[in-house]
């Protein structure tokens, strides 16, 4: 999808849930091109360099990923293609045309034993092949040699897509009792607010120059903080409140530690990301997960 404008942008990842909002929140800084997976797939080298250089955009928003996190256990070398090595053949083609770099990465790059929230300058010691997978991305784009900035975020979910809040609705209307996991704690992030933030985050960017001195590693989740559990349950009290939800009967939640729904990627106990690296950089702030969430279970009626 193309629009008119200044600044050329190549978004990847179209149809993810970051990446089809990206292509509306960007549009306003200039020409975006956004592709899928059918006009880029990062596994090959060749379409990666042949549609850098076709488009020639002076920004790479890198939002596609693999992102099945238990998947990834039994096919670590597949998630390591495309969330390291493809990071790095983008970056190298990025260098080649002189385009700056945006791209995301996870809090499931730590191992959660901190007891605070943690800060971007805080040990990597991912406990999964995904976040190993990811923190080898933002290794490669450190060593590109390009301008980049890796915004590491957390429990993404919007209005569509395959996510944690519109599985739980649909297990709630389905069921009679869900358990869920409420001894994990982080900040469940809207695709839709990550992506105007990474479009002001860009906007203030570009003035800059893309200045090589803002390059580095961001944490940027919604505010505040809950569990699994706390999100579901949040997410269920929204929907009893719609107009449309009227007579239907919700599963009754049970909360359960992590130990009692064991899964083939170990996750994170602490996924808390200490944002204020943002906020001094680039004056930039999420709103409270409860807030959008509000936003998102309204809209699903
Ligand atoms: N989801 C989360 O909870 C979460 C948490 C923290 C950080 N993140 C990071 O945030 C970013 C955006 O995540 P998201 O939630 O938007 O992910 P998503 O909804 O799973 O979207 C990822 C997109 O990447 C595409 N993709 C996968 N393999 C590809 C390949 N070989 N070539 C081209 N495209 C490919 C997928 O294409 P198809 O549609 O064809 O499959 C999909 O559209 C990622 O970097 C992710 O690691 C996500």
């Amino acid at each position: 999808m193309k629009h008119a404008g200044g600044l050329r942008i190549l978004v990847t990842g179209r149809d993810g849930q970051v990446g089809r909002e990206l292509t509306h929140s960007l549009a306003k800084l200039g020409e975006v091109t956004a592709t899928g997976r059918d006009e880029l797939d990062l596994t090959s080298d060749f379409e990666i360099g042949d549609v850098v250089h076709e488009v020639r955009p002076q920004l790479i928003v890198n939002a596609a990923a693999y992102t099945a996190v238990d998947k990834a256990e039994s096919e670590p070398d597949f998630a390591h293609r495309i969330n390291a090595e493809a990071v790095a053949t983008l970056a190298a083609e990025a260098k080649a045309v002189g385009a700056a770099m945006i791209h995301y990465s996870t809090d499931y790059v730590f191992d959660g034993s901190k007891e605070t929230p943690y800060v971007e300058s805080d040990r990597a010691h991912p406990l999964s092949v995904y976040g190993k997978s990811k923190l080898d991305g933002e290794k490669a784009l450190a060593v590109a040699g390009i301008p980049y900035l890796v915004l590491r975020t957390s429990w993404v979910y919007g209005g569509e897509g395959k996510n944690f809040l519109l599985t739980i609705l649909r297990l709630a209307e389905e069921r009679t009792e869900l358990r869920i996991v409420n001894d994990q704690i982080g900040a469940p992030t809207w695709s839709r607010d990550i992506a105007q933030a990474t479009a002001s985050i860009a906007e203030r960017w570009r003035h800059g120059k893309f200045s090589a001195e803002k390059s580095g590693v961001y944490h940027m989740t919604a505010a505040g903080r809950t569990s699994w559990y706390g999100f579901a349950e949040e997410a269920v009290r929204l929907r009893t409140m719609s107009s449309t939800a009227k007579g239907t009967k919700f599963a009754r939640l049970a909360p359960i530690p992590s130990a009692d729904y064991p899964t083939p990627a170990e996750r994170p106990k602490n996924s808390q990301l200490d944002c204020a690296k943002l906020a001094r950089e680039f004056d930039c702030r999420l709103p409270d997960w409860k807030i959008s969430a509000a936003a998102v279970v309204r809209a699903l009626e």
